[in-house]
């Protein structure tokens, strides 16, 4: 008898009652192409930002799930995502990773595709019979777009729910960093690409959740960028877990503690400022959840740490690869010496060359391939902590647990998780908290 025999049901791979997960969810190879056809081509994710593009005609590329996408700024402001794969015999239409263009046109027989992804034209066109290739019928398969202030997502699913109803709750959440004030958000200097041999979702649920590494695996990081100074102890009162949707936000009260650790004085002086403006606009309590020592991840592979601001996504290649593109958010209307020092403060702990960020990625390979071993893989990972602290809060929305140091978030991310890998269409998949904000704006 085989012990890999996989299930057909998604959510016995765990029993987030009592606390664990299946370590197969980490490397089969049947597992991921699951995931690429039940999450990735279903589920709205992140592109870019606007800021990425801000003119007609630019363009980026990137994937969703291992399909690869370009997306393009159109005339009139709009956005198009749309495969980067010509229509002809299928090459990549597109090599840069971003830029501006008139045209996209294929290597190998010439085809061009416009902005908006339509066939436009064909090398040597009068050689062919006149009829014989329909432009209208042969251009790019598009996505459905939508923007979330400032964040552009698609999803190539057209039963999929609107961007609003996929973010639910978490909009609430969203705006403490998207929202501070009216000039909104952008992304400076430049994009990182970097790869990590290890499963995609140990990247996401670290950032959903996982504060209490920090005083452990980075430890000694913090100590040498913080006068030898580790973590103030760990404190489980006023600090919290929220998700809703798989989305969550991990968090204390206090605020600024991320920034003061960054040792950037301008910066703290700056958030000190800003904080009454902040609480008029959103409220005491997000004003005071801004900075402090959080993450957040957006299902299914987008996260941020509001704070440090270092904003990145985890494309998956492969069970057992992925690749991990970041940037810096920082608000426009911050003085540019503000947005240097957050950028500076990134790039010292949370970018390849980083501090902190290498401290993460060898452990996560690590989680992944020790379950090459077959004995390895059988065994359940433990995902219970603060269990039983789940809480009613009159002011947080969706399902809020009490301290920072529980596995919540990554329970309940894992539920979206099966959620969607079981689900025969969108009606199957169910919100399991109770919404307050829908239809609503959040500020
Ligand atoms: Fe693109 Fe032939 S494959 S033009
Ligand atoms: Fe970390």
């Amino acid at each position: 008898m085989s012990n890999r025999r996989l299930e057909n049901d998604y959510s016995r791979y765990m029993d987030l009652k009592e606390g664990w997960v299946d370590r197969r969810i980490f490397w089969e190879q049947e597992i991921y192409e699951q995931e690429l056809e039940q999450i990735f081509a279903k589920a709205w994710q992140f592109i870019a930002h606007d800021s990425m593009m801000p003119n007609p005609n630019d363009f980026y590329t990137t994937y969703m799930g291992e399909d690869g996408v370009i997306a393009a700024r159109q005339k009139d402001g709009s956005v198009k995502v749309f495969l980067n794969s010509c229509t002809h015999r299928g090459n990549k239409i597109c090599y840069a990773d971003d830029g501006n263009t008139r045209n996209f046109t294929c290597n190998y027989h010439g085809w061009a595709f416009g902005t908006d992804g339509e066939l436009k034209g064909l090398s040597n066109e009068h050689v062919y019979d006149e009829g014989d290739i329909d432009k209208s019928k042969w251009g790019l398969k598009q996505a459905r777009v939508d923007s979330y202030k400032g964040l552009i997502f698609a999803t190539f699913d057209e039963e999929a729910p609107s961007l609003e109803e996929f973010l639910g709750d978490f909009r609430w959440y969203l705006d403490i960093m998207l929202d501070q004030d009216d000039g909104g958000t952008e992304f400076i200097g430049g994009g990182i690409k970097n790869y990590i041999n290890a499963n995609w979702k140990f990247g996401v649920e670290n950032f959903v959740g996982d504060a209490y590494h920090a005083l452990w695996t980075h430890d000694s990081g913090f100590k040498a960028m913080n006068n030898n100074e580790g973590f103030p102890p760990a404190d489980p009162t006023d600090s919290y877990h929220a998700s809703m949707n798989g989305h969550g936000w991990e968090f204390g009260t206090e605020g600024l503690a991320d920034i003061a650790i960054l040792g950037q004085p301008k910066v703290l002086e700056y958030y000190e400022k800003m904080r009454p403006k902040m609480a008029e606009r959103l409220g005491e309590m997000r004003s005071k959840i801004f900075g402090s020592l959080a993450s957040v991840s957006l299902f299914p592979n987008c996260s941020f740490l509001p704070g440090i601001q270092t904003f990145r996504v985890w494309l998956p290649r492969g069970p057992h690869k992925f690749e991990m593109r970041m940037w810096t958010i920082v608000n426009k209307n911050m003085p540019d010496e503000i947005k240097q020092a957050i950028n500076i403060g990134c790039m010292q702990t949370f970018n390849p060359a980083g501090v902190l960020e290498m401290d993460d990625g060898e452990n996560w390979e690590g989680n992944t391939s020790v379950n090459k071993g077959v004995v390895t893989r059988r065994g359940k990972l433990h995902y219970g902590c603060g269990i039983n602290r789940r809480i009613e809060h009159e002011e947080l929305p969706g399902i809020v647990y009490a301290s920072q140091f529980n596995d919540a978030n990554q329970r309940q991310f894992y539920e979206r998780w099966a959620d969607l890998m079981n689900a025969k269409s969108w009606d199957q998949v169910p919100t399991r908290y109770t919404p307050r904000y829908a239809g609503k704006k959040t500020v």
